[in-house]
């Protein structure tokens, strides 16, 4: 049997693509049925946190399953929705204390969005319900997600269904929108948010959400040191909410529970998914604080909002069998700890020509490929030089998580290495011989 389209039932992500049929996977590893081992090197796209086959994990989620697997959120509440909000409430940012549970990172992006509207609606600013983002940002593919996310490739198709979000430009430093460097720069790249507000009128602007570090559409983007901080203070001056979305880089991938803890920044709405539940069962939050909350509360009652399965006692089960794997097996001191090593070996493969950049934080790592290292002119798109990389990378048994179109919105070339935060040492050591083993095999082939 071949799983490709057009055979069988299944419409596929990818319509052109053969797919192989994994059969299991184990720690960083999956296995297909023909018996090839792959490394998850991204941990399907930055989600398989606690790494794959975790039997307690597992055993949890199948106790809570015997116990009632499914209660509707307006109507009852368990011991495993209670517990897992307790257990998250503990390791939040301060201020950070009322948890929305959904099942998708795109879900939760509604979610803070609407949110925000509901909130400055209900204080007298019934003109706030813009939410400014960045281009090249990636917050989800539902239609108020897609209207934030600045990519132009995915955007393009559904421009007309789209709502009118501003954008500003990300703090892209390989290629500094505006020609500068750090420090020199004086953060003119977040000083443009502030331009952008007046322009467009703080007092129609709800919210500014952004990724704290770039994700699958910039690849790892580290922000210059003081660059979130500006940020939030200039949310701060103008009364906006700042919503961070931690889908990605939240859940220790990046060396802290949540990346913003590494500028010391506290948002007011912050937004989960991804790693909460290591991809075990779908499960996304919107988190925010009380005193918004009881706006809600004293207003109109409450948030104005739902889905069927919001609240599942099922995916907190997951979560809190989680968030205590993290604990027990201190992942976020290991991603931190591991990730530098990662970051290091990742620098050896700038001897490759078409190794422009790597960059990233904890075990969030990218990539960055140009055609001239000197110049940083990058592929032409028409080159398919991502997908290149990856189906090699698939064929020696890597994965990796592509990205393009972010230097111009139609070039730019990445790779993110995300591998499970359980990785060992000797571990990267294997990825590493297989990037250059890749790398070695598209030079030759050029
Ligand atoms: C930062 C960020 N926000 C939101 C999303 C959307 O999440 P989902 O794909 O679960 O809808 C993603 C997914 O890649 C993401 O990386």
């Amino acid at each position: 049997m071949r799983y490709a389209y057009p055979q069988g039932h299944v419409l596929y992500r990818k319509l052109g693509r053969i797919y192989p049929l994994v059969t299991h996977g184990e720690g960083i590893y999956l296995y297909d049925e023909k018996g090839k081992c792959y490394i998850d090197g991204s941990g399907g796209a930055l989600v398989v946190n606690v790494g794959h086959g975790q039997k307690e994990i597992v055993q949890k989620m199948v106790e809570q399953m015997g116990q009632v697997g499914y209660v509707h959120g307006t109507q009852f509440t368990t011991h495993s929705i209670e517990e897992y909000a307790e257990a998250i409430g503990n390791i939040l940012p301060g201020g950070l204390e009322k948890i929305y549970f959904l099942s998708g990172g795109s879900e939760s992006i509604e979610a803070a969005i609407k949110f925000a509207r509901q909130y400055f609606l209900e204080s007298g600013h019934a003109q706030r319900w813009r939410v400014v983002a960045r281009w090249h940002s990636y917050h989800g593919n539902t239609l108020g997600a897609l209207s934030l996310t600045g990519r132009i490739g995915m955007r393009k198709p559904y421009l007309p269904l789209l709502i009118d979000f501003p954008h500003f430009p990300p703090p892209y430093c390989y290629r500094c929108p505006y020609n500068l460097t750090y420090p020199k720069c004086e953060l003119e790249c977040a000083k443009a948010l502030e331009q952008l507000i007046q322009m467009e009128g703080a007092e129609t602007i709800s919210a500014v959400i952004l990724e704290p570090i770039g994700g699958a559409t910039i690849g790892a983007l580290v922000p210059p040191e003081g660059y979130l901080n500006l940020i939030r203070e200039i949310c701060d001056r103008f009364g906006i909410f700042l919503i961070d979305d931690e889908v990605m880089t939240g859940m220790g991938r990046t060396g802290k529970w949540f990346a913003t803890e590494h500028w010391k920044i506290s948002p007011d709405i912050m937004v989960l998914g991804k790693g909460m539940s290591g991809g075990y069962f779908p499960l996304s939050a919107m988190v925010t604080r009380s005193e918004f909350v009881d706006r809600l509360k004293e207003k109109t009652g409450g948030f104005v909002h739902g889905h069927t399965f919001s609240h599942h006692p099922v995916a907190c089960a997951v979560g809190l069998a989680v968030i205590r794997f993290i604990q027990e097996k201190k992942l976020i001191e290991q991603s931190e700890k591991r990730g530098i090593y990662l970051l290091k070996r990742l620098e050896e493969l700038k001897n490759f020509p078409f190794v422009g950049d790597v960059r990233g934080k904890g075990l969030m790592t990218a990539i960055e490929f140009v055609k001239d290292q000197k110049t940083k002119e990058p592929f032409p798109r028409t080159d398919r030089f991502t997908e290149k990389v990856i189906d090699q990378a698939f064929e020696n048994g890597l994965v990796l998580y592509p990205g393009t179109g972010f230097v111009d919105g139609v070039n730019g070339d990445m790779v993110m290495v995300g591998p499970p935060l359980i990785i060992e040492e000797s571990q990267i050591e294997e990825i590493i011989d297989l990037l250059k083993k890749t790398f070695s095999h598209i030079q030759q082939k050029s």
